[in-house]
């Protein structure tokens, strides 16, 4: 039975138009968004006056939590305003559906499972890369074993947004603020979980950001799969998708996807008869999920998020699962700035 949500959004910046954006269109009748907080009081009535003209707005999260005490609170704060945004929400008794990455560096995202946990509160992490229709036929068609045992997934990753704001003085940028999605995503590909990593980080020549704007980095992964990203966020011309732009391999074939709609596969056909230099292969059409608005980008976590509350269930991205997409950004970036291979441990 689905009930309805106060909801007190805190961080009113550009991404919660596509947080509204779904409530509006498709929450309307389980989210009711109660109040907008925001260090900028402007932004905070800003995106009231749009979604909520009724709703509290203010610059002080402790009272908005005391006063209009909701059960869930959408944190769209900065990356580095995660921790204590989350825990506050946390500890004021409300369920939590933060914005990625769930804090700026592991020891912060452990300090808030380990919030989550005590309070007995739900904590889980909007990574709406898992939520489009390409993503999710590609899961479904690798996990029905398409193109047999999985074992290497290629990610490139090329753009060159020009944001402003808080991300051109961002250490470790493309990793921290970006790369979150597309590992999470070779997660949520492979099922695999993360071993070890080798990552060389740089700002290449010409970068408009302060830090780190490119990186690649090799992860060895459970069951002997191997994850490369190639990733930048100062790479011009021929850029690819937003998803990037995937090639995995399995043991009888290869699946290339686009992060859009474009999905292709060559597999073998039958046994090697000895004498073939190449094995003939074959040509598998992939049909795409259907379009679901419901389920596609920011609406497809709200909603996945609001069906765990209503049903008791976990979320896919919970803090407990979600802990191990970040695992991989931390112990990227740690073999950046050692330049060794690490393993990643929990
Ligand atoms: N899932 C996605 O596809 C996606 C896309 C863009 C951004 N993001 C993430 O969303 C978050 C916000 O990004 P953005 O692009 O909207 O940034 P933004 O700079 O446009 O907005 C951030 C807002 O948070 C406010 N803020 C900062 N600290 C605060 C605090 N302690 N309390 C209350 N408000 C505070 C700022 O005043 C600002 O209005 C980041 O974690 C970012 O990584 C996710």
């Amino acid at each position: 039975m689905s009930k309805r949500y106060r909801v007190v959004l805190v961080g009113c910046g550009s991404i919660t138009k596509a947080w509204l954006d779904a409530c509006q269109k498709q929450f309307s009748g389980r989210v009711e968004l109660v109040g907008f907080v925001d260090i900028n009081a402007d932004a905070a009535r800003a995106r009231a006056a749009e979604f909520a003209p009724q709703a509290w707005t203010g610059t002080s999260l402790e009272t908005a939590l005391a006063t209009l005490k909701p059960d869930v609170v959408f944190n769209c704060t900065i990356p580095d305003a995660h921790l204590a945004t989350t825990t506050a929400a946390l500890k004021s008794g409300a369920h939590v559906l933060t914005e990625k990455p769930i804090a700026s560096n592991l020891s912060d995202a452990l300090s808030l499972r380990a919030t989550a946990a005590t309070t007995g509160l739900m904590l889980a992490v909007i990574q709406n890369y898992r939520c489009v229709r390409g993503a999710r036929t590609v899961r479904q068609a690798l996990a029905a074993g398409v193109i047999g045992k999985l074992h290497t997934v290629n990610a490139d990753f090329f753009l060159a947004p020009r944001f402003g704001g808080f991300r051109d003085q961002m250490k470790h940028v493309l990793l921290l603020d970006m790369a979150i999605h597309t590992f999470d995503a070779s997660r949520f590909f492979s099922g695999a979980s993360p071993r070890s990593v080798y990552c060389h980080e740089f700002n290449p020549a010409g970068s408009w950001y302060a830090h780190g704007a490119s990186a690649q980095a090799i992860f060895e992964m459970s069951d002997g799969i191997v994850v490369n990203y190639r990733g930048s966020w100062c790479a011009q011309g021929l850029q690819t998708n937003w998803n990037s732009s995937w090639r995995f391999i399995g043991e009888r074939g290869t699946l290339l996807w686009d992060g859009a709609e474009g999905i292709r596969v060559e597999r073998v056909v039958g046994a090697w008869n000895g004498k073939d230099f190449h094995q003939p292969v074959e040509t598998v059409d992939i049909l795409l999920l259907p379009d679901e608005p419901a389920k596609t980008g920011h609406a497809g976590m709200i909603g996945e998020f609001l069906d765990a509350l209503d049903a008791g269930t976990t979320p896919s991205t919970v803090v407990t699962d979600n802990i191990h997409s970040f695992a991989m950004v931390e112990h990227a970036i740690l073999s950046a700035e050692s330049g060794q291979r690490v393993s990643i441990k929990l």
